[in-house]
């Protein structure tokens, strides 16, 4: 049996151990429920050996969407008191137990793909599924949109890069008094060294708490909401999103009005991130319009979303040229740069597949190459980690990871079943 094969069966194998009935883990342990975006990914993976666990997927996702159209964060379909903050944290009232949050909307995109894979069974579940992520993409455009367009979040967990350097300077003006005592389990899991810091987990849970004291009102989190960023992540990927959504809708026969006229404004909100200082896409504050000044991984999902710029190209190539295991999620060269702390440094592979997917659906094939065959590199030498040291390489954060598992058999290897 040879090497490839190997990780062939690993990555199915971690799939299937973090499956706890219709829906995945992103990892044993750390975290114990279902992810809104690890869990799109992880159909995307099942999608290589099992289709129908594959909507499986997407549907338990969906059986936790709120009446308002949002799509939780984490839908927490049975208790566990590993992990922090819980259901008690979040007062919650949808169908399920769940944060009141959301996370970057990648479920359109993945239904795409698992349905290029078999149209003809999966035409009925997608039908069904067609008017829950078109609810989710318009609650973010009523919900998130800024002034100028691009979506934000209203919590640093919504971006998926929880501990981003773009929200630094957000987070400072902000205050956490009152927050209280509470136990955090993330670094009972991990070493802290690799976790977000106090300062920034009191104001986690801060807006937790504010949240939960509004009833996860959006109209009221709107006026009273202190932390409100223009996010490249969730504006990219929804736009990405609405677009596959379109395609999956025209193909079908569904009803499509109005979704070319979002798509429309939404690729003026991801043409505004564009900050010509850093010559970066970069994440902005809605309540002050000042940009984050930072470059991040996020910043190269441009092509993921069908938008070309020649400079972000340009940045690519230094990105690639910083460091043997690109791309890191802060640029290498930043003060704040920190190889293994969460979402300051580190290299997710997801990341690197929605990128590289990215670059070469707008023709950039070499650096797509390049890329997945960086990303191929990282899982062999370093195995499905949930991301790795930007610097050495070396595994960080959880182990056995779903996402990573999916972007091995959907993208490093997409002859997989060929073997
Ligand atoms: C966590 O539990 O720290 C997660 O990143 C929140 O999404």
């Amino acid at each position: 049996m040879n090497a490839q094969t190997n990780h062939n069966r690993e990555a199915r194998n971690i799939l299937i151990q973090n499956d706890r009935g219709g829906y995945t883990v992103p990892t044993a342990g750390l975290y114990p429920y279902q992810w809104n975006w690890d869990s799109a990914i992880a159909a995307f993976g099942f999608a290589t050996f099992d289709i129908s666990r594959a909507w499986q997927e997407l549907e338990t996702l969906f059986s936790g969407q709120w009446e308002d159209g949002m799509v939780p964060h984490i839908i927490f379909h049975k208790p566990d008191p590993s992990y922090f903050p819980g259901p008690d944290v979040w007062h919650c009232s949808g169908p399920i137990a769940s944060t009141g949050i959301t996370q970057p909307p990648v479920a359109a995109t993945m239904a795409r793909k698992v349905y290029e894979q078999d149209k003809a069974a999966a035409a009925p579940i997608l039908k069904k599924l067609f008017p829950k992520i078109l609810a989710w993409h318009r609650w973010f455009i009523q919900w998130r949109s800024d002034d100028q367009n691009a979506i934000c979040i209203t919590h640093p967990w919504e971006s998926g890069r929880d501990n981003a350097p773009e929200w630094d300077a957000a987070l400072k003006n902000m205050t956490a008094e009152g927050v209280g005592e509470y136990t955090r389990r993330d670094t009972s899991h991990v070493d802290p060294s690799m976790r977000p810091t106090k300062f920034d987990y009191d104001r986690y849970i801060w807006l937790v708490q504010q949240g939960a004291s509004l009833n996860w009102d959006q109209q009221k989190l709107l006026e009273q909401n202190p932390f409100r960023m223009a996010d490249p992540t969730t504006t990219f990927l929804l736009l990405r999103a609405h677009k596959d959504l379109l395609a999956l809708g025209t193909e079908l026969g569904l009803d499509v009005s109005g979704i070319q006229d979002d798509i429309a404004l939404l690729t003026k909100g991801a043409e505004s991130l564009w900050n010509p200082e850093i010559g970066s896409y970069d994440a902005r504050n809605a309540h002050t319009g000042a940009f984050a000044g930072c470059q991040s991984s996020a910043s190269f999902l441009c092509w993921f979303a069908g938008i070309e710029n020649a400079t972000q190209l340009e940045k690519l190539d230094e990105a690639f040229g910083n460091t043997n295991h690109p791309i890191a999620s802060h640029p290498t060269t930043s003060e704040h740069y920190d190889s293994r702390r969460y979402w300051r440094g580190p290299t997710w592979a997801f990341m690197n597949m929605m990128i590289g997917i990215g670059l070469a659906d707008q023709g950039h094939k070499e650096q797509a190459e390049r890329l997945r065959a960086a990303t191929a590199d990282l899982i062999r030498s370093f195995g499905f980690a949930e991301y790795f040291d930007s610097t050495t390489g070396e595994a960080a954060g959880g182990q056995s990871f779903t996402w990573t598992a999916a972007v091995w058999l959907a993208w490093i290897n997409p002859n997989e079943r060929r073997d």
